[in-house]
């Protein structure tokens, strides 16, 4: 069975592609003629490409467009090829773009047909759990430039966006986790039985994700829905992301360990859920719930001492801090946020001392 919801006009599908209204929306009369063009990178290509085309007869005559996977592809001269491969094919301003692959694949394809001759529309099948649950609802397109995410984008909304957890089969343990990450998030910024539910569920049992997903996806849209352009709720799924973001930023910098970005978040929440345990008095019990669930799953990643400046400058620098407060949302408990938590460099770093402990326990 097929659930809905709607985000911003747009539909998102929940369950097997095959079932989905996909294959009607692309064979309906207005739609038949148009051309259809689906991106993939080699992994996708590989994994989800046979899946949707032995589901969804529509998509038999697509032209595949493929890029190589990876963050350092979402960039603008991989664009201009795309762009450039559509001209020659003779994309016009009726033809449908799919997007199957991870949020790369989805920030930057849906980036790319938002601007080819002014917008054409676009679909989005996210294929790994971050993308399900986070980067293919709320409307954000963008590539990174310069070596800064997302510099260049847009909110742009898709025609629809399928959701299959049929695709996670193949995606790794890592890549899970990655997108777990997310769902914890939702979990402690909004609804405490869905995070009761996650601690129970793990990892393991992919037949039970739809109806999770689906929760997730519905906090999300939720909140994006009343803050469309982030004007001040949205900043509550930031909740793991301003330290999350800069350890993540400087494990991408030379001779570490590069972090998944649910990896990194993983590490924001425990920081962060440190600092509401301080300043907004998350209870301990929950604090130490929220600790041991999240040391259970992630593995640990070393931080030091001599690395807290550097985070610090990292986080002043985020487009999210104006001034030179560093601001945060936070817990007053599992399931009640407040965003707007300006901290000083002093209690971030006692959060990131805190977490160091927390291998030694
Ligand atoms: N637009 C938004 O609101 C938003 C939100 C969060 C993240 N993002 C963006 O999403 C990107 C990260 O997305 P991601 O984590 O999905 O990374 P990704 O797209 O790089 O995918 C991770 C890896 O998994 C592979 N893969 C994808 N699906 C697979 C499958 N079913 N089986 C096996 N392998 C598979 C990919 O080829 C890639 O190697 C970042 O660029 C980030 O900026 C956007
Ligand atoms: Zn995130």
């Amino acid at each position: 069975v097929i659930k809905t919801l709607q985000s911003n006009n747009c539909p998102v599908y929940f369950g097997p592609v095959g079932q989905s209204p996909l294959h009607k929306f692309l064979s309906s009369a207005e739609n038949k003629k148009a051309k259809k063009f689906i991106l993939v990178d080699e992994h996708t290509l590989d994994s989800c490409f046979p899946r949707i085309a032995e589901q969804v007869d529509a998509l038999k005559n697509a032209e595949i467009i493929e890029i190589e996977s990876g963050e350092n592809n979402k960039n603008i001269e991989i664009c201009s090829r795309i762009w450039e491969a559509l001209s020659e094919l003779k994309a016009d301003r009726n033809s449908i773009f799919i997007n199957l692959g991870g949020g790369v694949i989805g920030d930057m394809g849906g980036f790319i047909a938002s601007t080819y001759k002014r917008g054409i529309r676009f679909i989005q099948v996210p294929t790994t759990l971050l993308a399900q649950v986070d980067a293919s609802v709320g409307g954000k397109v963008a590539i990174d430039l310069g070596g800064i995410k997302n510099l260049v984008g847009l909110f742009s909304q898709p025609q629809a966006v399928y959701i299959d957890p049929g695709f996670l089969i193949t995606l790794s343990k890592r890549e899970m986790l990655s997108g777990f990450a997310e769902m914890i998030k939702h979990g402690l910024i909004a609804d405490k039985n869905y995070w009761e539910k996650l601690k129970k569920t793990g990892l393991e049992q992919i037949e039970q994700y739809t109806d999770l997903i689906y929760r997730s996806v519905e906090i999300k849209n939720e909140i994006v829905i009343e803050d469309p352009l982030e004007k001040g709720k949205r900043k509550l799924l930031n909740f793991g992301h301003t330290i999350g973001h800069a350890v993540e930023a400087l494990s991408l910098e030379g001779g570490r360990k590069a972090l998944t970005h649910g990896e990194a978040i993983a590490i924001g929440i425990l920081c962060e859920s440190r600092l509401s345990h301080r300043k907004k008095n998350l209870p301990e019990t929950e604090l130490s719930e929220i600790n041991s669930f999240i040391t259970s799953l992630f593995p640990f990643y070393t931080i030091d001492e001599m690395d807290f400046h550097r985070l610090i400058e990292i986080m002043r620098n985020d487009k999210k801090n104006q001034n030179d407060s560093i601001n945060f949302t936070l817990l007053k408990a599992i399931g009640d946020p407040v965003f707007d938590c300006s901290c000083t460099a002093d209690e971030i770093k006692e959060s990131l001392r805190y977490y160091t402990s927390l291998k030694l326990k």
